[in-house]
């Protein structure tokens, strides 16, 4: 079996998997300020267009999620993250589909992928993800 056959299920957050989504983003975004806490910002995107809080499974365990919104202008994309040994598979490229998808759906008509500074050292695969996108 190689790594990359498996596959990825991508679809809305369910509350059942908030333990999940919040461990998946402690390990990846360790440095977040408080206004990013997990439980907070769960909370916050149920409230607004939840069904574009996404996450991603590989049977059965969720290693992947992103946040996409759209404000009747511009759509976004961020909070974007996989477990370390999920990487490197396509799957954040097929979460940022999927939230583009929703987004489309939405009637939103242009995109801006989010990455704080922090997160910068992502900037070559942000990059790749982008262009990968585009050529599709
Ligand atoms: C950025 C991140 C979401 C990428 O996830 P991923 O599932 O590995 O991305 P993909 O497999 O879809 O990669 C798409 C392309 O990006 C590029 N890429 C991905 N990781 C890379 C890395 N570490 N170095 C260089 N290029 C990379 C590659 O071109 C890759 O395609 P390839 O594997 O066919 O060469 C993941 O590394 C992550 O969670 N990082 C920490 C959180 C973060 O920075 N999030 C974004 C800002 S909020």
């Amino acid at each position: 079996m190689t790594r990359r056959s498996e596959r990825l299920s991508v679809r809305p957050f369910h509350y059942g998997e908030r333990e999940a989504l919040q461990r998946l983003w402690a390990r990846v975004f360790p440095d977040d300020p408080p206004w990013n806490a997990p439980e907070v910002m769960i909370e916050n995107k149920l409230k607004v267009q939840p069904e574009l809080l996404l996450v991603g499974k590989v049977d059965g365990t969720l290693v992947g999620a992103v946040i996409a919104g759209f404000d009747g202008v511009r759509g976004w994309i961020y909070h974007l993250a996989i477990a370390p040994e999920y990487r490197r598979r396509g799957f954040a490229t097929q979460l940022v589909r999927a939230a583009e998808d929703g987004l489309r759906r939405l009637g939103c008509p242009k995109v801006n992928l989010q990455v704080r500074a922090v997160n910068l050292r992502s900037s070559r695969s942000i990059e790749a993800l982008d262009t990968r996108l585009r050529s599709a």
